[in-house]
């Protein structure tokens, strides 16, 4: 007999392809409903939304403000052409304006996701200067489609291939694992940049219209950058008249403890990509804000990028209750408060567990990186392998125990809303303890 918890779960199962996944292996409970930092399946069993999804539901679930927003314009408009002009819109583009870097502003253009909004970004750096180059970084996600998986430098790329002429990947710091043979932080940078000199020299730099860039690596294991690496990459992009990208995808909305982290950084790119926290992901929404001096190119010039539901007033108004809930709940700079809590409890984490090689991280965007030896760095699970080895097991466990964390390879993320109270969090790295204490290592 079939029960009442069972059919929909095999009907899930059988009707829905699942992504970057095998589908025969899937084994995830079904979500009912979520408040704030938890989500609930139909059992009403309660799991702590330690990554906050997937690095997106910044606001906590349910946030009454984005709910209400939503629900009112609804009631009032669901749909326009993008072609027509509406109030929402102009007002959620004027004030992300405001909260950009630039003092002589820009202008926005709306997509339906992050991926979407690193396609746009490059066609439109492409448009802007007439070259076709686009550098990206290995260790990088930019999304799924053709153009942003062939950005993205890692195995999600792989099915585009051979992707869209014209993309060269790099290689940036990362000094637990430094590609450039060296433990010291400022040598790393300057190798970094060394290399980076040199792909332009063999690339010709006059062929390179834009260079995009994660400001905090996320999905590939929340890699900050050693201090300088981004300020040296925006000097070499102005010395040659290449446009910056920041991919602010998962690093916007207060991730990193300001609006963007190139507010936290005070590096300036010409274009910035964002999605996920825009709404706190109630709805989907992306897009790229561009800098006034680029924006204005395409007054004269048409803008060859659409999309029907560009500025759907549904997600406009999600992101209008959702810029105001940031704003009254002071939550763009709460994740340096969370900041704090995350390195004291983490670092006694890798106190507890000889398997948490690496813990790091800025604001609430947070990563453990696990080993299977601490003195050699071997991964628990091969980066880029052809399976995720344990971590299904390690992610199952913990949803068990209540928590659920995003994790891939050999690295967790712990990313929550930015409304987490600390015993929250210290409930939730307590269980990774818990869980990594059962771990045998062969
Ligand atoms: C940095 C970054 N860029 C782009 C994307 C793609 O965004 P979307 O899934 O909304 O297309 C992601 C998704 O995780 C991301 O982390």
């Amino acid at each position: 007999m079939i029960s009442m918890q069972s059919k929909p779960r095999a009907s899930h199962s059988r009707y829905v392809l699942t992504p970057w996944s095998a589908q025969g292996a899937l084994d995830m409970p079904t979500i009912e409903r979520a408040e704030g930092c938890y989500l609930y399946d139909t059992t009403g069993k309660r799991y702590l939304d330690l990554s906050a999804g997937l690095v997106a539901v910044n606001l906590g679930h349910g946030h009454p403000t984005v709910v209400r927003a939503i629900a009112q314009q609804a009631a009032k408009l669901c749909y326009a052409a993008p072609s027509f002009f509406n109030d929402t819109r102009a007002a959620v583009a004027e004030e992300l304006v405001r909260l950009s870097p630039w003092r002589e502003g820009g202008r926005v253009f709306f997509t339906t996701g992050g991926g979407e909004a690193n396609e746009d970004a490059m066609k439109m750096s492409r448009m802007v200067s007439g070259r076709h180059k686009i550098l990206a970084a290995y260790r990088s996600f930019h999304g799924s489609a053709p153009g942003a998986g062939t950005l993205s430098g890692e195995n999600r790329r792989w099915p585009n291939e051979p992707g869209i002429p014209g993309v060269v990947h790099f290689f940036a710091p990362f000094p637990y694992r430094s590609p450039f043979f060296t433990d010291d932080p400022a040598e790393e940078n300057r190798r970094a940049l060394d290399h980076l000199e040199s792909v332009l020299v063999y690339e010709d730099p006059s062929r390179v219209a834009a260079l995009i860039i994660e400001p905090v690596v996320g999905s590939n294991g929340v890699i900050v950058y050693p201090q300088g690496y981004l300020e040296g990459v925006r000097e070499l992009c102005s010395r040659h008249g290449i446009l910056l990208i920041f991919d602010e995808v998962m690093t916007g909305f207060g991730r990193t403890g300001a609006v963007f982290a190139s507010t936290r950084f005070g590096v300036t790119p010409d274009l910035i990509t964002f999605a996920k926290g825009c709404t706190s992901a109630y709805l989907p929404l992306g897009g790229v804000i561009v800098r006034e001096n680029v924006a204005s190119y395409f007054d004269e010039h048409v803008l060859g990028c659409g999309h029907t539901y560009s500025g759907h007033p549904l997600a406009m108004a999600a992101a209008q209750g959702a810029l105001q809930a940031y704003r009254e709940d002071g939550l763009y700079e709460r994740a340096l408060t969370i900041e704090g809590w995350m390195k004291e409890l983490l670092g006694s984490l890798r106190e507890q567990s000889p398997l948490v090689g690496d813990t790091r991280g800025i604001g609430a965007f947070f990563a453990v990186e696990l080993v299977r030896d601490r003195s050699t760095r071997e991964p628990l699970v091969a980066w880029q392998g052809q399976t995720q080895g344990q971590m299904p097991a390690l992610l199952r466990a913990l949803r068990e125990r209540g928590v659920y964390v995003f994790g891939r390879y050999n690295v967790m993320l712990v990313t929550p809303p930015l409304t987490i109270a600390r015993d929250e969090l210290a409930s939730g790295i307590g269980a990774i303890a818990d869980v990594l204490r059962g771990v045998q290592v062969s």
